[in-house]
């Protein structure tokens, strides 16, 4: 038994890592590091330190330095076998004698090679052998240009999902279920059929904590209000005030898990009609005018127990098998308690005793053809 918890935990483990080890994600002749997340490439052509900034941009990357631990293990493997070191962005400020990144950062002293950094230059390249890592070299000595690049791994932010005439839909992060990436910004925008609403809940949530998480916001863009994030309590369900919610899933630099499954649902902004007592009238929204599209209209009618309900339903027209009113003894159960399923211009006169001492009924419409809609009744029994 414990042989084959721990045989299927590995090859778990083994999966995991393996898969994103994925070059198609990069631009052709570029690699893909799982590590960083980032596309990395090696110019052909040699070059003194000054051109490499303005090379790198030209393929619409930067040039690199090493930032992490994980970076500096991808670029022992991804120098390897090299003819000549290539540059890394790095140099030495002469007034303090120090080594900068352009981000301002300062490098691990591990990330030097044995005896580095010399005072043989200001620029510094990537020793691929004997020892690997970060060498001193004079700027203008001539060597390979090296750029990284972010991989188009996030869908595109300006795809709407949903849209007007969907009440439903599901959204995973990238690599799921898999393995999302590294220093990831990815935009969602969901809509929905107007007078509706959004539900979003995350299942199964999956994600590094604090550092990685979903910022959800109250409309078409970030500019809206927040409705939270994922990383505060965990919290994974949320409900928006209109049609349209934001999402941004935001990944640092390291360490991932296998992401997350967002499922949405437009819900009705209609408030349900309760009703209890000795009897009572209800209708459709906004009847005898034509009731709206993309309605779900809830009913909700009581007894006292041991009574029954006796519902009438005097008028009645809607679109044939497209708006429906469903109706439930007791609870809606699909399938187990629904006994009717009303729809089209052949149903009143309509009269039905329950058996238990509740009704629901739920009226659907769809985006097409409104119409009138019903009116009914009905008594204690
Ligand atoms: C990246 O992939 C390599 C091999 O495919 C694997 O050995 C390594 O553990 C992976 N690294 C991370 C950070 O997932
Ligand atoms: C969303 O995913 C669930 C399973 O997780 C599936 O049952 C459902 O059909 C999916 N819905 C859509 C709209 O893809
Ligand atoms: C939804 O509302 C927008 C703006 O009010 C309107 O332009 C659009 O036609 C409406 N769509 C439907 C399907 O009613
Ligand atoms: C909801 O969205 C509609 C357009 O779809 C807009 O006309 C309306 O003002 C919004 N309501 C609120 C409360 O933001
Ligand atoms: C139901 O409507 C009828 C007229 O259609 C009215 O006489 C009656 O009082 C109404 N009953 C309730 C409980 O509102
Ligand atoms: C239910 O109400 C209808 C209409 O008021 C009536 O005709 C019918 O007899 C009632 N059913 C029972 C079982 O009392
Ligand atoms: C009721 O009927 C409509 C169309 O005939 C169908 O789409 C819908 O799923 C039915 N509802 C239930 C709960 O079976
Ligand atoms: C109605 O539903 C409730 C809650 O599910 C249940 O406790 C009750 O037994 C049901 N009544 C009947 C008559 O089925």
């Amino acid at each position: 038994m414990l042989a084959t918890l721990l045989t299927s935990f590995l090859f778990f483990v083994s999966t995991f890592s393996d898969v994103t080890a994925d070059n198609s994600l990069c631009p052709s002749g570029w690699s893909f590091s799982n590590e960083t997340s980032y596309c990395y490439i090696v110019s052909d052509r040699y070059m003194p330190f000054s051109e490499t900034s303005s090379y790198c941009q030209s393929l619409g990357g930067t040039q690199v330095f090493i930032s992490l631990s994980y970076e500096f293990t991808f670029m022992k493997t991804f120098t390897q076998g090299l003819f000549a070191q290539p540059w890394l962005s790095i140099t030495r400020d002469p007034t303090d004698n120090k080594w900068y990144n352009p981000d301002g950062t300062t490098p691990f002293i591990s990330w030097w090679s044995t005896g580095e950094p010399s005072l043989n230059g200001d620029c510094a390249t990537f020793k691929s052998t004997d020892p690997q890592g970060m060498k001193a070299t004079p700027c203008w000595s001539i060597q390979p240009a090296m750029c990284k690049q972010m991989p188009a791994i996030c869908p595109d932010p300006k795809k709407i999902y949903g849209g007007q005439y969907t009440r439903s839909g599901n959204i995973t992060s990238p690599g799921y279920p898999v393995q999302y990436y590294n220093n990831l910004d990815c935009l969602y925008t969901i809509t929905s059929p107007n007078k509706t609403y959004i539900t979003l809940t995350f299942n199964p949530y999956l994600v590094e904590g604090y550092v990685d998480y979903v910022l959800i916001y109250d409309g078409p863009d970030t500019t809206y209000p927040s409705l939270g994030s994922t990383s505060s309590a965990l919290k994974l369900e949320y409900e928006s005030t209109n049609n349209s919610v934001t999402l941004k899933f935001h990944t640092d630099r390291s360490i991932t898990n296998k992401g997350w499954l967002l499922k949405w649902n437009a819900k009705s902004n209609t408030p349900p009609v309760i009703q209890s007592g000795n009897g009572g009238n209800f209708t459709s929204p906004n009847y005898p005018n034509d009731y709206d599209s993309y309605t779900e209209q809830m009913f909700y009618l009581t007894v006292a127990d041991g009574f029954q309900v006796n519902v009438t339903i005097d008028d009645f027209l809607t679109e044939n098998r497209f708006d429906v009113l469903e109706v439930y003894d007791n609870y809606t159960i699909p399938g187990v308690n629904m006994i009717a399923n009303l729809t089209g211009d052949s149903i009143a006169p309509w009269n039905w005793l329950s058996q238990s001492s509740h009704v629901t009924m739920r009226f659907r419409t769809d985006g097409s053809v409104q119409k009138r809609g019903f009116h009914g009744y009905w008594t204690i029994q």
